[in-house]
């Protein structure tokens, strides 16, 4: 398998994707959102070879190595895109699909003048409850407390998905193998590490689930 092969070809005219031709088999599919150089993504997909797995990355030095990663490891339901986040979900994703979403460190752009910029919008998480299946989970990480507050109170101004999870990751509770690389880092310098678990109601509609 070239590197290549693990990359996802874009084309709009093609959209929305249809994830049993793209991956083969009728698995669940999960998607990391900024998946870096996709170090957990290949985990998480070897650890459960019956799902398939996308990874989103803009920056095409991460993406490369990622799918150079994947490939070596011939690991077949892994696929990568370069994308941003927002485009791909809006033109790619068929509405209530992913099982799972995984979105972890994702810049804080701290400067108010660059709050824009942050991935955590009204319109990325309204975007986010439309695409998660019906019983679907989202897990988000950061290191920042003020991001992971504006985080939570997005999700429960903008949208019905329930809170499982909220508060400090210990790091007893993960593998190191289960951590992003960001995570690796940011524990060794002593960082605080804040998760959120939100699910979709079984039944794909507003109200708990
Ligand atoms: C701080 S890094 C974290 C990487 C990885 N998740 C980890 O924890 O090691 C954030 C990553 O998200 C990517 N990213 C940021 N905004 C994105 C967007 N809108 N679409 C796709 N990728 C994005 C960046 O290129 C970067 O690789």
């Amino acid at each position: 398998m070239e590197s290549i092969e693990a990359m996802l070809a874009l084309d709009e005219s093609q959209a929305p994707l249809s994830w049993p031709a793209v991956f083969g088999n009728f698995g669940p599919v999960e998607i990391e959102i900024g998946m870096g150089k996709g170090t957990l993504l290949r985990h998480l997909a070897a650890a459960a070879p019956e799902r398939n797995f996308i990874g989103i990355e803009r920056a095409n030095k991460y993406l490369r190595l990622a799918a150079q990663r994947i490939a070596r490891d011939r690991q077949s339901n892994i696929r990568v895109v370069r994308a941003d986040a927002v485009y791909f979900l809006e033109t790619f994703v068929p509405d209530a699909s992913i099982a799972v979403f995984h979105i972890y460190f994702s810049d804080p752009w701290p400067k108010r003048r660059h709050a824009k910029r942050r991935l955590f919008q009204p319109r990325f998480v309204q975007l986010l409850e439309r695409k998660t299946a019906a019983g679907g989970l989202l897990h988000i990480r950061t290191d920042v407390d003020w991001y992971f507050a504006d985080i939570v109170r997005l999700f429960e101004t903008e949208t019905a998905l329930a809170i499982r999870e909220k508060g400090i990751l210990d790091a007893a509770a993960l593998p190191r193998e289960m951590q992003t690389n960001f995570e690796i880092k940011y524990r060794a310098t002593g960082k605080t590490i804040y998760a959120l678990t939100l699910q979709k109601s079984a039944c794909g509609g507003s109200g708990p689930g």
